[in-house]
């Protein structure tokens, strides 16, 4: 059956509402909460500091390193606290979709730690936390030549593309390929693309387009927050 109008009512091309706020843990370097509809994330960045132990460090440049993690009680089945599997993965992805805006030449040795934590979990989490780790890497004043927007995208075969999709639609029965994309949002370089289901050539190739369009409007909700922070303005743009 044809997947015609969206559980929660939103246009196929619609973000859930979102919320950023930077600087929520003051003991951080830097740290940002992001939120998609009922999805939060929070990430806390330090460093750069020294990298121990020292066989672990490159004299060249630093280093980073994610850890990612849903805290017990964000989802509604039973969650073991601790790492997984899937937090395994979803922390070496974070890394790599984070890493190609980050300039740590300058930081030879050092390691920057950026842990994100998923307060409650609708879908999306590895994307909220991608969004919240660039603005606290910003907010950590780690070089970067660029923030990182993103957002996963449900793919139904010969239907359509939908955009930030929820638990609910992740779940849907008719088919819906969960497709999470991540974005330098200046250059267009795609720092991350993970595909769980299946989709054609021609409907993968559509949903980036659009999802990249729809990270735009990340960026500028990324944007505000930090202006709100270290603009001294309070209107939106
Ligand atoms: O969260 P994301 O879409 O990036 O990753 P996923 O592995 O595709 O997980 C999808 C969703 O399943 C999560 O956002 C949670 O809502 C839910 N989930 C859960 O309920 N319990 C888990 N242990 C893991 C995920």
């Amino acid at each position: 059956m044809a997947y015609t109008k969206r559980f929660d009512g939103r246009k196929f091309d619609e973000i859930r509402e979102m919320e950023a706020k930077v600087g929520v843990i003051k003991s951080a370097d830097g740290s940002a909460m992001f939120r998609m509809g009922k999805t939060i994330a929070i990430a806390a960045v330090r460093g750069p500091r020294n990298l121990h132990p020292r066989f672990l460090q490159n004299p060249e440049k630093g280093i980073l390193r994610c850890n990612y993690d849903l805290m017990s009680f964000s989802v509604n089945e039973r969650k073991r606290p601790g790492p997984s599997r899937r937090s395994q993965e979803v922390s070496l992805v974070t890394e790599k979709a984070l890493l190609p805006a980050l300039n740590l030449d300058d930081f030879p040795n050092s390691v920057v730690d950026v842990f994100v934590q998923i307060l409650q979990a609708d879908a999306g989490t590895r994307c909220a936390g991608i969004n919240a780790a660039s603005l606290a890497l910003a907010d950590a004043g780690v070089p970067m030549s660029d923030l990182i927007c993103a957002v996963a995208t449900g793919i139904i075969h010969k239907d359509k593309a939908v955009i930030d999709i929820n638990k609910e639609e992740e779940d849907y029965e008719g088919g819906m390929a969960d497709t999470p994309l991540a974005i330098m949002p200046h250059s267009g370089r795609i720092t991350l693309l993970q595909m769980d289901g299946e989709a054609s050539r021609e409907e993968i190739k559509s949903a980036i387009e659009k999802t990249k369009e729809a990270c735009m409007k990340i960026r500028d909700v990324q944007v505000n927050a930090l202006k709100k922070k270290y603009g001294g303005i309070k209107d939106e743009i």
